[in-house]
């Protein structure tokens, strides 16, 4: 098959990693026959430089006409001071809502090899954990009602959170979808003893519920969540919340992997077509330096074969040449943690993955 994947290096390390996938991508297709066309489309700091915008219109039509979007990331200190509008992450909230990707999958799951990373103690990871964080990504509070007025006290902000019944029944049907693929338990997550959001949501998820009698459906509060989720992370298989919780917690999730430069996600539309990062950030402190780990961004385009292209075979691979590097105790600087292995660049990391794969 022929398949055309639309690049967004972004800034910071974003085109390094972006290269590392681009040559594990090259490599699956020759050994499984497939190959991919490159298309590179400026998003962020670069193309606020460029061209003045964060999101270029030639960028926006360029995914839409593309298979797939594999992105690096984007930001950094140079664009920190801009207004809102020439922000580098108006470009990522831009193309999240021009794509139509309101799924946004982000798993968090221990490494057995970074188990001593960890920051839990060991009693409470030795069982592992393996969660999917279903976070709703183009509605809520991101995409809401904002501005200044005057107010009760002066001058103040406000930003609203909208939900509509059609936006948490799809992400409803997503997760439960996702949960009886996987352990068929599903923790919905919202703040319904104060939101009115919220507590539609709950409505709407246990209605849906109804449709998946083989899913565990139970909810959880917010803030009870983000305790949980360091008291005793393998509680949860899958957990599906809205945008800013999805936002912030997942952030927790990551953390508590030890290992923030491994995790891969994926957001999704209706179609076949998703938009694949990485989930740490553009690093600038050490952009340019070959000291960035690619892994994350590789196990993106794994994600991108299995989800966007269905070749399950062919992410296989992918991952499991990473397992057997980690487990070979190759690391890069970013997870070396308390190993005394001297780290690789990112372009060593790469080769190792591709002379395994
Ligand atoms: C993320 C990021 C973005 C978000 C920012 C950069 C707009 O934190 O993808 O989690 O809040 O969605
Ligand atoms: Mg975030």
């Amino acid at each position: 098959m022929n398949y055309t994947i639309a690049l967004i290096r972004g800034d910071g390390i974003g085109p390094e990693i972006v290269g590392s996938a681009v040559r594990v991508l090259e490599k699956v297709g020759q050994k499984f026959g497939h190959t991919f066309t490159f298309r590179d489309y400026l998003m962020g700091g670069c193309a606020i430089d460029a061209c003045g915008t964060p999101l270029p219109e030639e960028t926006v039509q360029g995914c839409l006409a593309s298979d797939s979007v594999l992105l690096g990331a984007v930001g950094g200190p140079k664009w920190d001071k801009n207004p809102a509008a020439l922000r580098p992450e108006k470009g990522l909230l831009g193309i999240r809502a021009a794509l139509g990707l309101y799924t946004n999958l982000r798993p968090a799951k221990l490494y057995p090899a970074f188990a001593e990373e960890c920051p839990l103690r060991a009693d409470i990871v030795a069982k592992g954990f393996d969660l999917l964080i279903v976070r709703e990504l183009t509605g809520g509070i991101y995409f809401g009602e904002r501005g200044r007025r005057e107010g009760k006290f002066g001058p103040e902000a406000y930003d609203t959170e909208a939900y509509s019944v059609m936006e948490i029944e799809r992400i409803a049907r997503v997760a439960f979808e996702t949960a009886k693929k996987r352990g068929g338990k599903l923790v919905s997550i919202d703040k319904a003893n104060v939101l009115e959001t919220s507590r539609l949501w709950r409505e709407t998820m246990h209605r849906i519920g109804e449709e998946y009698p083989e899913v565990a459906l139970s909810d959880m509060l917010v803030d009870n969540a983000a305790m949980q989720l360091v008291r005793c992370p393998s509680q949860f298989d899958v957990v599906v919340t809205s945008n800013m919780f999805g936002d912030i917690l997942s952030d927790e999730a990551s953390q508590i992997t030890g290992s923030i430069g491994l995790l891969p996600s994926a957001s999704l539309g209706d179609g076949t077509r998703g938009l694949y990062e990485p989930i740490h950030g553009s690093a600038p402190d050490i952009a340019g330096q070959d000291k960035a780990n690619p892994i994350a961004t590789i196990l993106s385009a794994a994600m991108m074969l299995r989800y966007s292209f269905g070749l399950a075979a062919e992410a296989d691979a992918i991952e499991a040449a990473v397992d057997r590097v980690l487990a070979a105790g190759l690391r890069t600087a970013d997870i070396l943690g308390t190993s005394n292995a001297k780290p690789l660049g990112c372009t060593a990391m790469t080769d190792a993955i591709l002379a395994v794969l």
